[in-house]
Protein backbone atom coordinates (compact mmCIF):
# COMPACT_ATOMS: atom_id res chain seq x y z
CA UNK A 1 0.00 0.00 0.00
CA UNK A 2 1.88 3.28 -1.14
CA UNK A 3 1.78 6.56 1.25
CA UNK A 4 -1.49 7.55 1.27
CA UNK A 5 -0.94 10.41 3.97
CA UNK A 6 0.76 13.53 2.85
CA UNK A 7 1.36 14.76 6.48
CA UNK A 8 -0.49 17.64 6.54
CA UNK A 9 -4.17 16.60 7.82
CA UNK A 10 -4.50 14.41 4.72
CA UNK A 11 -5.90 11.09 5.56
CA UNK A 12 -6.83 8.94 2.92
CA UNK A 13 -5.82 5.43 5.13
CA UNK A 14 -8.21 5.98 7.14
CA UNK A 15 -10.73 6.14 4.28
CA UNK A 16 -10.36 2.97 2.93
CA UNK A 17 -12.43 1.43 5.45
CA UNK A 18 -15.20 3.56 6.24
CA UNK A 19 -17.54 3.69 3.47
CA UNK A 20 -20.98 3.31 4.92
CA UNK A 21 -20.89 6.83 6.82
CA UNK A 22 -19.13 10.53 6.47
CA UNK A 23 -15.26 9.58 5.55
CA UNK A 24 -13.32 12.34 6.64
CA UNK A 25 -10.44 12.63 3.54
CA UNK A 26 -8.66 15.65 5.44
CA UNK A 27 -8.46 17.89 8.67
CA UNK A 28 -7.11 20.27 9.91
CA UNK A 29 -8.12 22.48 12.97
CA UNK A 30 -11.75 23.96 11.63
CA UNK A 31 -11.14 23.17 7.83
CA UNK A 32 -12.19 19.47 6.79
CA UNK A 33 -13.00 17.28 3.50
CA UNK A 34 -15.37 14.26 3.66
CA UNK A 35 -16.26 12.31 0.97
CA UNK A 36 -20.08 11.15 0.83
CA UNK A 37 -20.95 8.73 -1.14
CA UNK A 38 -22.10 7.01 -2.75
CA UNK A 39 -21.02 3.04 -2.64
CA UNK A 40 -23.89 2.79 -5.22
CA UNK A 41 -23.49 -0.65 -6.95
CA UNK A 42 -22.77 0.59 -10.32
CA UNK A 43 -19.51 0.75 -12.60
CA UNK A 44 -20.39 4.86 -12.74
CA UNK A 45 -20.95 6.26 -9.20
CA UNK A 46 -20.67 9.48 -8.43
CA UNK A 47 -18.40 10.83 -5.70
CA UNK A 48 -19.94 13.59 -3.73
CA UNK A 49 -17.70 16.07 -1.16
CA UNK A 50 -18.47 18.72 1.68
CA UNK A 51 -15.92 20.87 2.64
CA UNK A 52 -16.41 22.23 5.61
CA UNK A 53 -14.67 25.51 7.46
CA UNK A 54 -15.97 26.03 10.59
CA UNK A 55 -19.56 26.21 10.45
CA UNK A 56 -19.06 26.94 6.56
CA UNK A 57 -20.30 24.31 4.38
CA UNK A 58 -20.05 23.98 0.90
CA UNK A 59 -21.08 20.87 -1.29
CA UNK A 60 -19.41 19.56 -4.31
CA UNK A 61 -21.66 18.29 -7.02
CA UNK A 62 -24.04 16.86 -5.01
CA UNK A 63 -25.22 14.81 -7.64
CA UNK A 64 -28.35 12.99 -8.68
CA UNK A 65 -31.71 13.31 -7.56
CA UNK A 66 -32.16 10.08 -6.50
CA UNK A 67 -29.01 10.06 -4.24
CA UNK A 68 -30.28 13.83 -2.09
CA UNK A 69 -32.17 11.37 0.88
CA UNK A 70 -28.76 9.34 1.56
CA UNK A 71 -26.54 12.60 0.99
CA UNK A 72 -29.13 14.99 3.09
CA UNK A 73 -28.55 11.97 5.86
CA UNK A 74 -24.71 12.11 5.30
CA UNK A 75 -24.91 16.11 5.63
CA UNK A 76 -26.91 15.36 9.13
CA UNK A 77 -24.22 13.38 10.46
CA UNK A 78 -21.51 16.36 10.09
CA UNK A 79 -23.58 19.67 10.29
CA UNK A 80 -27.45 20.99 10.02
CA UNK A 81 -27.95 20.57 5.88
CA UNK A 82 -30.15 24.09 6.80
CA UNK A 83 -26.55 25.96 7.39
CA UNK A 84 -25.01 24.42 4.22
CA UNK A 85 -23.35 27.51 2.60
CA UNK A 86 -23.67 26.91 -1.30
CA UNK A 87 -22.49 24.36 -3.99
CA UNK A 88 -19.72 23.72 -6.49
CA UNK A 89 -21.47 22.29 -9.52
CA UNK A 90 -18.36 21.90 -12.00
CA UNK A 91 -20.79 21.81 -14.93
CA UNK A 92 -24.43 21.02 -15.23
CA UNK A 93 -24.68 17.16 -16.07
CA UNK A 94 -27.59 16.03 -14.11
CA UNK A 95 -25.31 13.23 -11.92
CA UNK A 96 -23.64 16.62 -10.82
CA UNK A 97 -25.98 18.71 -10.79
CA UNK A 98 -30.07 17.21 -10.77
CA UNK A 99 -30.89 17.76 -7.05
CA UNK A 100 -29.95 21.16 -6.91
CA UNK A 101 -33.58 22.26 -6.19
CA UNK A 102 -34.26 19.47 -3.49
CA UNK A 103 -30.84 20.96 -1.56
CA UNK A 104 -32.29 25.04 -2.46
CA UNK A 105 -35.80 24.04 -0.99
CA UNK A 106 -33.77 22.89 2.34
CA UNK A 107 -31.50 25.91 2.30
CA UNK A 108 -32.79 28.78 -0.13
CA UNK A 109 -29.86 31.06 0.98
CA UNK A 110 -27.37 28.43 -0.77
CA UNK A 111 -25.20 30.06 -3.20
CA UNK A 112 -24.31 27.98 -6.56
CA UNK A 113 -20.99 28.25 -7.43
CA UNK A 114 -20.65 28.15 -11.30
CA UNK A 115 -19.37 28.89 -14.57
CA UNK A 116 -21.64 31.54 -16.83
CA UNK A 117 -21.53 28.39 -19.46
CA UNK A 118 -22.98 26.79 -16.53
CA UNK A 119 -25.23 28.76 -15.02
CA UNK A 120 -27.25 29.38 -18.48
CA UNK A 121 -28.28 25.24 -18.32
CA UNK A 122 -29.49 25.18 -14.48
CA UNK A 123 -32.81 26.44 -15.07
CA UNK A 124 -33.70 23.31 -16.92
CA UNK A 125 -33.87 21.66 -13.98
CA UNK A 126 -36.62 24.40 -12.67
CA UNK A 127 -34.57 25.61 -9.71
CA UNK A 128 -36.08 27.99 -7.40
CA UNK A 129 -34.47 31.48 -7.54
CA UNK A 130 -30.88 31.11 -5.82
CA UNK A 131 -27.86 33.58 -5.09
CA UNK A 132 -25.18 32.58 -8.23
CA UNK A 133 -21.47 33.26 -7.45
CA UNK A 134 -19.62 33.50 -10.86
CA UNK A 135 -16.34 31.43 -10.81
CA UNK A 136 -15.11 32.67 -13.57
CA UNK A 137 -15.34 36.21 -12.56
CA UNK A 138 -14.12 35.61 -8.98
CA UNK A 139 -11.99 33.16 -9.26
CA UNK A 140 -10.76 33.10 -5.56
CA UNK A 141 -13.36 32.33 -2.52
CA UNK A 142 -12.16 33.35 0.84
CA UNK A 143 -13.15 30.82 3.36
CA UNK A 144 -14.17 32.06 7.29
CA UNK A 145 -10.97 30.81 8.21
CA UNK A 146 -9.01 32.91 5.90
CA UNK A 147 -7.75 29.72 3.80
CA UNK A 148 -9.88 30.21 -0.02
CA UNK A 149 -10.65 27.92 -2.69
CA UNK A 150 -9.58 28.29 -6.30
CA UNK A 151 -11.48 27.91 -9.15
CA UNK A 152 -9.59 26.32 -12.58
CA UNK A 153 -11.40 26.48 -15.90
CA UNK A 154 -11.33 23.19 -17.79
CA UNK A 155 -12.58 23.90 -20.89
CA UNK A 156 -13.95 20.81 -22.97
CA UNK A 157 -13.23 18.43 -19.84
CA UNK A 158 -15.80 17.35 -20.97
CA UNK A 159 -18.10 20.39 -20.86
CA UNK A 160 -16.45 23.76 -22.51
CA UNK A 161 -17.57 26.05 -19.55
CA UNK A 162 -16.16 23.14 -17.36
CA UNK A 163 -14.04 23.74 -13.91
CA UNK A 164 -12.25 22.60 -11.00
CA UNK A 165 -11.55 23.63 -7.42
CA UNK A 166 -8.53 23.97 -5.66
CA UNK A 167 -8.52 23.83 -1.70
CA UNK A 168 -5.35 25.69 -1.29
CA UNK A 169 -4.87 25.23 2.17
CA UNK A 170 -5.34 21.21 1.69
CA UNK A 171 -4.03 20.95 -1.28
CA UNK A 172 -6.65 18.97 -2.83
CA UNK A 173 -8.70 19.31 -6.16
CA UNK A 174 -11.62 18.61 -6.63
CA UNK A 175 -11.37 17.59 -10.40
CA UNK A 176 -15.10 17.12 -11.58
CA UNK A 177 -15.08 14.61 -14.64
CA UNK A 178 -11.80 14.83 -15.31
CA UNK A 179 -9.97 12.12 -13.72
CA UNK A 180 -12.87 10.35 -13.58
CA UNK A 181 -13.34 6.32 -13.93
CA UNK A 182 -15.62 3.78 -14.74
CA UNK A 183 -15.06 0.56 -12.58
CA UNK A 184 -17.23 -2.44 -11.27
CA UNK A 185 -13.68 -3.24 -9.06
CA UNK A 186 -14.05 0.30 -7.06
CA UNK A 187 -12.12 1.19 -3.93
CA UNK A 188 -12.53 4.62 -2.93
CA UNK A 189 -8.99 5.41 -3.21
CA UNK A 190 -6.52 4.27 -5.62
CA UNK A 191 -3.67 1.93 -4.67
CA UNK A 192 -2.22 1.38 -8.07
CA UNK A 193 -2.14 3.86 -10.96
CA UNK A 194 -1.04 1.39 -13.43
CA UNK A 195 -3.86 -0.98 -12.31
CA UNK A 196 -6.03 2.42 -12.54
CA UNK A 197 -5.75 3.28 -16.22
CA UNK A 198 -8.09 0.79 -17.82
CA UNK A 199 -10.58 2.08 -15.58
CA UNK A 200 -9.57 6.00 -16.49
CA UNK A 201 -9.18 5.18 -20.19
CA UNK A 202 -13.07 3.54 -20.05
CA UNK A 203 -13.96 7.76 -19.33
CA UNK A 204 -11.60 9.48 -20.84
CA UNK A 205 -11.60 8.02 -24.48
CA UNK A 206 -15.31 8.98 -25.19
CA UNK A 207 -16.04 11.75 -22.91
CA UNK A 208 -12.51 13.82 -23.01
CA UNK A 209 -12.47 16.49 -25.79
CA UNK A 210 -8.70 15.66 -27.36
CA UNK A 211 -5.68 15.49 -26.06
CA UNK A 212 -4.87 19.60 -26.89
CA UNK A 213 -7.53 20.45 -24.15
CA UNK A 214 -6.29 17.85 -21.14
CA UNK A 215 -2.58 19.18 -21.91
CA UNK A 216 -3.90 22.67 -22.07
CA UNK A 217 -5.26 22.00 -18.38
CA UNK A 218 -2.27 20.12 -17.15
CA UNK A 219 -0.73 23.49 -18.09
CA UNK A 220 -3.27 25.29 -15.83
CA UNK A 221 -1.96 23.14 -12.78
CA UNK A 222 1.59 23.83 -13.43
CA UNK A 223 3.55 24.73 -10.08
CA UNK A 224 0.40 23.79 -7.68
CA UNK A 225 1.04 21.66 -4.96
CA UNK A 226 -1.31 18.98 -5.34
CA UNK A 227 -1.62 16.06 -2.17
CA UNK A 228 -4.99 14.62 -3.95
CA UNK A 229 -6.80 14.52 -6.95
CA UNK A 230 -10.96 14.03 -5.64
CA UNK A 231 -12.73 13.16 -8.79
CA UNK A 232 -16.83 13.02 -9.45
CA UNK A 233 -16.60 9.33 -10.70
CA UNK A 234 -14.16 6.41 -9.68
CA UNK A 235 -11.42 6.57 -7.27
CA UNK A 236 -9.39 9.20 -5.17
CA UNK A 237 -5.62 9.37 -6.02
CA UNK A 238 -3.22 9.78 -3.60
CA UNK A 239 -0.08 11.82 -2.89
CA UNK A 240 2.41 9.63 -4.39
CA UNK A 241 0.39 8.54 -7.77
CA UNK A 242 -0.17 12.60 -8.50
CA UNK A 243 2.73 12.79 -11.24
CA UNK A 244 1.62 10.02 -12.95
CA UNK A 245 -1.78 11.22 -13.21
CA UNK A 246 -0.53 14.25 -14.42
CA UNK A 247 1.67 12.48 -16.92
CA UNK A 248 -1.55 9.76 -17.89
CA UNK A 249 -3.34 13.88 -18.80
CA UNK A 250 -0.57 14.79 -20.74
CA UNK A 251 -0.48 11.78 -23.07
CA UNK A 252 -4.51 11.23 -23.40
CA UNK A 253 -5.64 10.88 -26.30
CA UNK A 254 -9.35 11.02 -26.78
CA UNK A 255 -12.36 12.08 -28.28
CA UNK A 256 -11.16 14.00 -31.54
CA UNK A 257 -7.64 12.40 -31.55
CA UNK A 258 -9.44 9.37 -31.50
CA UNK A 259 -12.93 10.14 -34.32
CA UNK A 260 -10.85 11.86 -36.51
CA UNK A 261 -7.45 10.32 -36.55
CA UNK A 262 -7.26 10.08 -40.35
CA UNK A 263 -7.83 13.51 -40.64
CA UNK A 264 -4.81 15.34 -41.20
CA UNK A 265 -4.23 19.21 -39.91
CA UNK A 266 -4.62 21.80 -42.29
FE1 LIG B 1 -20.17 15.22 -17.05
FE1 LIG C 1 -19.88 13.14 -14.22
Amino acid sequence: MPDQSAGNGLNLQQALERLDEPTVLYRQGEHAVYWLGVPEDTSFRSNIYLIRDGDHGLLVDPGSRHLFDQVYRRVTQIMPPQSLAGMILCHQDPDVAASMGQWLAVNPAMKVLTTPRTQVLLPHYDPPPYDYYDVEANPEYLLPSGRSLRFIPAPFLHFPGAFTTYDAGARLLFSGDIWAAIDLNWQLVVDSFADHIPALDLFHTEYMASNLAARGFARRLQGLPIDAILPQHGSIIGPTMVPEALEYLQNLRCGTDIIYAGLSER
